[in-house]
């Protein structure tokens, strides 16, 4: 009884969500390696879906099946706002990656990945490395974020650190009248693989940045190169410190009951995923006038990154997509502003727009259309 009711409840989401559903799932099963997968497509409207593969222990196939299900439909939004000629998907891999992970079993995920013949495109995600990648890539032609000596593009915190910072530009101008933090005050959180890169541009532009991270090694590396960058103890401490901006770049649910009354910043832009731990949030941003640059546009720059990995990598390129995020968030913001709803909400709406309008990437967003 248990199973029905399990499967009868992915079905439905399938089929009847109030989203519209998604196009196509795939259930993979491999005996041979112990390959189970799920590879959902949420939306080809814009162009081939593309999103990662993550590998991970869900406790129950359910939970694998419908976390394909939200993150594949996160990623259709998420790259019709990154302004890509791409649909959203998303793979899952169910088991303990230390322990099942073999070349056997990327291989036959390789092979499920080949038979859907280009609609689905692959890409690193939690528990998968571009070393996985590169041994997925010997099945098909539709798998990036491999190693550059397998034509991949690397490490792509550079270009999303990029467009965090062009997304805080745009909430700086919106906020402030001139797209710069110089001379603000900005706290990040997490001072990790993005979270580094963020601190040099800010530094350039002349922010007075505060960092925070619980890797004591972290922060020794931040201020060994920049002195004058203070530390302060945890991302508590950070919120309720004098801020312009605050930049969480660790872990999601950074903006929850708590810190949201605690914030002094009145700009959030950061490149955490699910920054918003529950829905009713991104209201309570907007009522303390808090100006919040969602998360999923302006850390858009890693799937910007793999996505120009198909047609042989050239980073000017990349960077010069990544460059629009400025444009895209300013968009959101004046959105937001016309629709008298929240940023978050008015990304939505912008993304729900040029999907359903299948908007191509070059006709979207240009200067004339606002
Ligand atoms: N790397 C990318 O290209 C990319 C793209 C899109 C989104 N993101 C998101 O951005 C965030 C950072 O990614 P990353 O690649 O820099 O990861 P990372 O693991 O390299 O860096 C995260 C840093 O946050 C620190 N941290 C963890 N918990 C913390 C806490 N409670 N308080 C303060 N610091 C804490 C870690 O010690 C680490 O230094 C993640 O949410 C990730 O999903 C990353």
């Amino acid at each position: 009884m248990t199973d029905v009711l399990q499967t009868s409840s992915v079905v439905s989401k399938l089929f009847r969500s109030e989203q519209g559903g998604h196009e196509q799932v795939v259930f993979c099963q491999d005996r041979a390696s112990g390959l189970k997968a799920v590879i959902a497509l949420h939306s080809t409207a814009l162009g081939p879906a593309l999103g990662g593969t993550r590998f991970y222990d869900y406790a129950t196939d359910e939970e694998a099946a419908l976390d394909a299900l939200n993150l594949s439909r996160g990623m259709s939004y998420k790259n019709a706002l990154a302004g890509l000629d791409h649909g959203g998907g998303k793979a899952v891999i169910i088991g303990d990656p230390e322990a099942i992970k073999s070349e056997e079993l990327l291989l036959a995920y390789g092979r499920f990945v080949a038979s859907l013949g280009g609609r689905y495109v692959t890409a690193c995600d939690v528990g998968t490395y571009v070393a996985d990648m590169d041994v997925v890539a010997r099945e098909n032609r539709w798998t990036t974020g491999r190693s550059p000596e397998n034509g991949g593009a690397g490490d792509s915190s550079v270009l999303t650190a990029f467009g965090v910072f062009q997304g805080m530009r745009a909430a700086a101008r919106s906020q402030w009248g001139e797209p710069t933090l110089r001379g603000r005050r900005v706290g990040i959180a997490g001072v990790g693989k993005v979270g580094h890169h963020l601190v040099e541009h800010l530094i350039e532009d002349g922010a007075e940045v505060v960092i925070t991270d619980v890797r004591a090694d972290a922060v020794d590396r931040i201020r060994a190169r920049h002195p004058q960058i203070s530390a302060v103890s945890d991302a508590d401490v950070l919120i309720r410190t004098p801020l312009d901006v605050y930049a969480p770049c660790a872990l999601g649910g950074a903006l929850n009951d708590e810190t949201v009354p605690a914030l002094t910043a009145t700009i959030v832009c950061g490149a955490a995923n699910n920054q918003l731990a529950h829905p009713g949030v991104e209201k309570d941003l907007a009522d303390r006038g808090i100006l919040y640059a969602p998360d999923y546009v302006v850390n858009a720059g890693g799937v910007i990154q793999v996505a120009d990995e198909l047609h042989g990598f050239d980073f000017d390129r990349a960077k010069a997509k990544a460059t629009k995020i400025f444009d895209t968030t300013a968009a959101i913001f004046d959105r937001a502003r016309t629709d008298g709803i929240p940023p978050a909400a008015a990304a939505d709406r912008l993304a729900e727009q040029r999907i359903a309008d299948r908007t191509p990437a070059a006709d979207w967003l240009r200067p004339e259309a606002g």
